[in-house]
């Protein structure tokens, strides 16, 4: 009888656009809704007794490709969201951290970020790392740079440690709006996640969703490649 523990969980929250245009709405009211559900997850996962780390795929390398209203409106409403969310940070004990580069944001918008990274840094009910701007082969081949400009010899556990994201193995991927793809998402740390898929539209997924997903995570037989 398998007995899986969760420490981390991922979430590749897609969607948004076709939440909106099916209730004839505009694509950047997908993102609103669904910066909304960021918040009912995190609370989730910081009351949940083993979720340690949930890592959201927030804007990918290849978001950069909308058009540029889109762009400017999800790097606007990162900004507001973390302005007027910090006060939740502070009251689920949820410490914030990114993986990405997120040197090309604006001076604003790093200030931001770099503001409520140092503001949680002490929590431990989960920690929520946004990716943002972030391609997973990108940080694959930055980490095995940084080893090469030191003289160091690349193995699996030297380059875990230079990764972006050198936190832990992840345990559990979901992808919400049935899309079964990675999208250069965490392919190194996703070596034995197991997968789910739903077609729940990401605005729409709730914790009741994640909660029933967790349940069958839980019974699945992980074998790490043994018997
Ligand atoms: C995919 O929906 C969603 C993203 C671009 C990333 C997730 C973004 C959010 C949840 C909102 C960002 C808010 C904050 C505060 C980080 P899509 O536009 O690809 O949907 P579609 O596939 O239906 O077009």
């Amino acid at each position: 009888m398998a007995n899986n523990i969760l420490r981390h969980l991922a979430l590749i929250m897609d969607g948004n656009g076709r939440w909106a245009k099916r209730r004839g709405l505009i694509r950047t009211r997908g993102h609103e809704r669904g910066a909304e559900v960021i918040r009912d997850i995190t609370k989730y996962c910081a009351e949940h007794d083993t979720i340690e780390t949930l890592t959201l795929y927030a804007f990918s390398t290849e978001n950069w490709k909308r058009p540029k209203y889109e762009v400017d409106f999800l790097m606007r409403l990162l900004d507001r969201w973390l302005e007027k969310e910090l006060p939740t940070y502070h009251k689920f004990g949820a410490k914030f951290e990114t993986i990405g580069n997120i040197e090309v944001f604006s001076p604003k918008l790093q200030r931001r970020i770099a503001m409520v990274k140092e503001e949680t840094k002490h929590y431990t009910n989960v920690t929520q790392i946004m990716a943002l701007n972030y391609g997973s082969r990108e940080e694959i081949v930055r980490a095995v740079s940084r080893l090469n400009r030191k003289g160091e010899e690349v193995t699996e556990e030297s380059l875990s440690r230079e990764l972006d994201s050198p936190y832990s193995d992840i345990d559990l991927l979901i992808r919400t709006s049935g899309e079964q793809r990675i999208s250069n998402f965490l392919m190194w740390q996703i070596s034995y996640a197991e997968l789910f898929f739903t077609d729940t539209l990401w605005p729409d997924f709730t914790p009741r969703e994640l909660e029933q997903i967790i349940a069958q995570f839980i019974d699945r037989d992980r074998r790490f490649g043994g018997v």
